[in-house]
């Protein structure tokens, strides 16, 4: 597919399926920025291709985010694709976690989005074109223990995307929120660095390509949901039509 001539914005862009996703589309001609904390992860992104822009931010800061998607518009151009990758994942049972870290986690996971979408969108909208991305996860639909504040951050980002598509469904626009399971990215060594659950560990792992390649389905199909794999597809149905027994699996193999 060619992006030439094409603005896209990746939260996360320094790490992971933002960084893979950055690659591929600056081959695919398009200008890739890429806003991240982690300098080292971007400029190794950035060293692949000269239309890779990197931009140290904290997607949490509501007037950095909004000043540097003003800078991005007025020195690359108009933003045609926004993906919202930047996030962290702590894991650890609620009660025995630093309260502090539990709501870091809504506030990057979530609020990060909330940040980005305020600042990129009105622009788009008055456009009339574009694709905005939001990054939610497998346990924002089948929460399981020892997630708690990843989970429920995952669930609020799958909520706000689909509010914020219905308040905009005849912009134009195209949204996707994908609901991807484990992906192998440097996002799992937070979990080991904390405490792995063991039920993600047991199920499929996905390359980052995979989920890259369903996300862009998505958009063409003009899904708003995409849930990449077998197991979140089978997870996403299990959830519905048995909660209970999700619960059983989870108590089983966590032992508690
Ligand atoms: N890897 C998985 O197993 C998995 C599964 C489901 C969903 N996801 C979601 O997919 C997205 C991408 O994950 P990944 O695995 O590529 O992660 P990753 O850890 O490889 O990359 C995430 C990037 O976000 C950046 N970031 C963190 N806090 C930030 C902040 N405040 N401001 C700016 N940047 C910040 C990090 O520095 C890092 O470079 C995330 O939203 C994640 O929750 C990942």
């Amino acid at each position: 597919m060619s992006f030439r001539g094409q603005v896209a914005v990746i939260t996360g862009g320094g790490s992971g399926m933002g960084q893979a996703w950055a690659r591929r589309l600056a081959e695919d001609g398009a200008t890739v920025a890429i806003l991240d904390v982690n300098e080292a992860g971007m400029a190794e992104t950035a060293a692949s291709a000269s239309n890779i822009k990197p931009y140290v931010l904290d997607i949490t800061d509501a007037d950095a985010v909004a000043s540097v998607f003003a800078d991005i518009e007025a020195s690359l151009g108009p933003v045609d694709r926004v993906a919202n990758a930047a996030a962290i994942m702590p894991f650890g049972r609620l009660l025995e976690e630093d309260p502090k870290l539990t709501t870091r986690v809504m506030t990057i996971n979530y609020g990060g989005l909330v940040n980005v979408a305020t600042a990129a969108l009105p622009r788009m909208i008055e456009r009339g074109s574009g694709d905005f991305v939001s990054f939610s996860s497998m346990t924002g639909i089948v929460p399981g223990l020892l997630m708690g504040a990843y989970a429920s951050s995952k669930a609020a980002v799958q909520f706000y995307t689909e509010i914020l598509y219905h308040e905009n469904r005849n912009s134009g626009l195209r949204f996707c929120c994908v609901c991807p399971p484990a992906v192998k990215t440097a996002l799992w060594q937070q979990a080991e660095a904390t405490v792995v659950p063991k039920l993600p560990s047991k199920g499929e792992t996905l390359m980052p390509d995979v989920v890259i390649d369903e996300i862009e389905r998505c958009l063409d199909k003009g899904k708003l949901f995409s849930y990449p794999g077998k197991q979140t597809q089978l997870g996403v149905v299990m959830r519905r039509l048995f909660p209970q027994l999700i619960w059983r699996v989870s108590h089983d193999a966590e032992g508690f």
